[in-house]
């Protein structure tokens, strides 16, 4: 075959593709069987490997693939994807509708459209010229991480429009969830559990989880469905209503929510909330409530926004969703940090399509507030999402079990035990092996250094086993040492041992977040990692230097620096790092430059505040933090407020964000932009 006999056939293929898939995924009335799709697909891809130009982004052959990524580049949204405001009473409803009916003034009676809230991860889908260019996940509402790659491993995302019945416009950004089916996630989480893995906790969870994997064929890996609901932003037509933009959505190819309907009144609203929330059981998805959206959309600018939510739209969740179960046991739960947390053994119950087995009870004083003991029936709740309550007693057997006691003595170390406010403690921090199993856990936890595989039921039994007696011995750990031991064979303990070997120059943020120090999360460890640029240097920064740091105060740095110098915790880092361990820091900064002067950055910054002072700092400014007359700048963001008035003031030059990044470049530097 010729290029120009292969071009008109490649075409032809790809249409073909594109409309079956449309049938099976989106219509779910599939006309082939999955034998003649792939089929298809196979001589597709045979004339592409012919020839590479005729292969396009958006070829239907192009969904997996793309190469597992570092990191996730952060992208400014099309148009701010706001949150919803949320209510649960009827009476909000209707004091909803009084406000859009005296905004709107008479003679207008709104109109709403009606639709469930879909309990997903918020994503927003960008199509240029028809073809798909972008997929950012909520982020924050401004901006949000781009995992393009990640969404055009799912089915029902067209790679591009369908233009059947609607052209495609210059550029449309759309909202939508993406989901997982409760039944896929059941199947996800028996997987897992087959092999030794903890389940995951909720199906939204997994989805977002999915979502934001480095890897694209993780998320292939998973089922994962995308339903679209809203317009966020078009370039070259126009829509008056939002009824006119779900059509556009429906004729673009893309699924929809089920059951979206339009209401004039409170009562058609009501009802269609109590419809929905009789129904919520039996759909193979979860939703937590209604949303209700005015449908006009010049009626939707006269009502406007404030900088969280739309005024013209509402969401009215259901009530949690509750089960009867019995409490058959409490268990007494150490953690990392010492804390006793006591833990209901529940009767294993299905709360809305997660099993639930186990509720934490917090602590002694909520045990006693909520009187629970074993073999009580309990009321139990799983609100939104995730994590289940025991809400209260409901009945309890004549002969009712003594009130439970918080124990004397560590159940892990038998080290007695010690009160701290409304928490019971174990002193036993280096020797206790349910803290060391703690540590273990938080090691290698997602936002620490990520080890695949080092779960909780793995760090248990390196405890158990005596495998590891302290973080550093993870790095000893040889596929010999494993392979014994319940669990592993051969290939699953070379992967582990491969999986830690190869954490042993990691990110120094993540590296800190790992060592668990008090009070440094995500954002202080990133800060930190900035502005210090190597471990050493944080071990060895002074209160003072710490406090120097942008967002940390005086009683951090104290617990930092206490934590930090604290013989054994030092010792402890000490031998993680003798084993090899280099964190990488950011670049250095270059010591001498001459000096570029003192600037104070305030307001809301389009980059991290310690990405700009790193910036200012590598072409020899110094930051401070307060306003005088001996600042040379001050470099002010988004609704700076009495640091830029004082500048003002005094006479300090002010730079906004752009004059900032030009005097850095003038300086020979660059500050990274999203
Ligand atoms: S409308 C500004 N419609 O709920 C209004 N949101 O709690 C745009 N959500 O993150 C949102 N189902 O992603 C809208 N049918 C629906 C929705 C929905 C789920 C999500 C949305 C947002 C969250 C707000």
């Amino acid at each position: 075959m010729s290029l120009d006999e292969a071009r008109p056939e490649a075409q032809r293929l790809a249409e073909q593709l594109r409309h079956h898939s449309f049938l099976y995924h989106i219509e779910a009335r599939p006309e082939i069987t999955d034998d003649e799709y792939d089929s298809i697909f196979r001589r597709l891809q045979a004339i592409e490997a012919a020839y590479p130009e005729l292969c396009t982004s958006d070829s239907p052959t192009q969904r997996v693939g793309a190469e597992p990524q570092d990191k996730f580049e952060t992208v400014a949204h099309t148009a701010p994807m706001l949150s919803l405001d949320s209510t649960q009473e009827a009476d909000e409803v209707r004091r909803f509708d009084e406000r859009m009916r005296k905004a709107l003034g008479e003679g207008h009676g709104p109109v709403y459209v009606l639709e469930p809230k879909l309990d997903g991860a918020s994503i927003e889908l960008v199509y240029e010229q028809g073809v798909l260019t972008r997929a950012v996940t909520r982020g924050n509402g401004r901006e949000g991480e781009l995992v393009t790659a990640n969404l055009r491993t799912i089915p029902s995302v067209p790679l591009r429009l369908r233009t059947h019945d609607r052209p495609a416009p210059a550029l449309v950004a759309l909202r939508g969830e993406v989901l997982m089916y409760i039944s896929d996630f059941q199947d996800f989480n028996a997987g897992r559990v087959k092999s030794g893995e903890d389940p995951y906790a909720s199906p939204r969870n997994t989805a977002a989880g999915s979502v934001r994997q480095l890897d694209p064929r993780v998320t292939a890996s998973t089922k994962l469905d995308v339903l679209v609901y809203d317009v966020l932003a078009v370039e070259g037509e126009t829509f008056r209503s939002d009824t006119e933009g779900v059509e556009a959505i429906r004729q673009w190819g893309f699924k929809l929510p089920e059951r979206i309907e339009v209401a004039g009144s409170v009562e058609e609203i009501l009802e269609y909330h109590a419809a929905f929330a009789a129904q919520r059981d039996q759909l193979d998805y979860e939703i937590d409530g209604i949303v209700i959206k005015l449908d006009d959309l010049s009626m939707r600018s006269a009502v406007g926004a404030t900088s969280h939510h739309p005024r013209w739209a509402l969401a009215v969740k259901f009530e949690p969703r509750q089960e009867i179960t019995r409490i058959d046991r409490i268990d007494i739960n150490v953690g990392r940090t010492g804390v006793l947390t006591p833990v209901a053994i529940l009767r294993p119950v299905v709360v809305g399509g997660v099993t639930v087995s186990r509720a934490s009870l917090h602590n002694r004083e909520e045990l006693k507030r909520k009187d629970l003991r074993e073999g009580d029936t309990v009321r139990i709740q799983r609100a939104g999402d995730v994590i289940p309550q025991v809400v209260e007693v409901v009945t309890h057997e004549e002969q009712r079990q003594p009130p439970f006691e918080m124990p004397e003595q560590c159940p892990a170390c038998a080290t007695p035990v010690y009160e701290e406010g409304p928490r019971t403690k174990c002193p036993n921090r280096f020797a206790c092996p349910a803290q060391l199993q703690g540590w273990i856990e938080h090691f290698g936890a997602r936002s620490a250094l990520d080890i695949e595989g080092l779960g909780e039921e793995t760090a248990a039994l390196f405890v158990r086993e005596g495998l590891v007696g302290s973080l550093a011995e993870l790095f000893d750990l040889k596929p010999e040492d494993l392979v014994r031991h319940e669990g592993f064979a051969e290939k699953s303990a070379h992967a582990l041992v491969e999986a830690i070997q190869s954490k042993k120059t990691p990110d120094l943020a993540r590296f800190l977040i790992a060592l668990g120090i008090p009070e440094v999360g995500v954002t202080v460890a990133r800060d930190l990692a900035l502005h210090f640029g190597g471990i050493e240097a944080i071990r060895l920064a002074t209160v003072e230097q710490l406090e120097a740091v942008d967002g940390i105060g005086p009683k951090m740095s104290e617990t930092i620096t206490t934590f930090l110098a604290e013989a054994r915790n030092s010792a402890a880092i000490d031998a993680i790092l003798e084993r090899g361990v280099e964190p990488v820091g950011p670049e250095p900064l270059p010591d001498e430059l001459p000096d570029a002067g003192a600037a104070v950055f305030t307001g809301a910054l389009p980059v991290p505040r310690a990405a700009a002072e790193v910036a200012w700092r590598r072409v020899g400014g110094r930051t401070v933090s307060s306003v005088s007359k001996k600042t040379d700048y001050v470099v002010a963001g988004d609704n700076a407020g009495s640091k830029l008035e004082k500048a003002e003031r005094l006479g300090v030059t002010v730079l906004d964000f752009d004059a900032f990044v030009e005097k850095v470049r003038a300086l020979g530097g660059e500050v990274d932009l999203p």
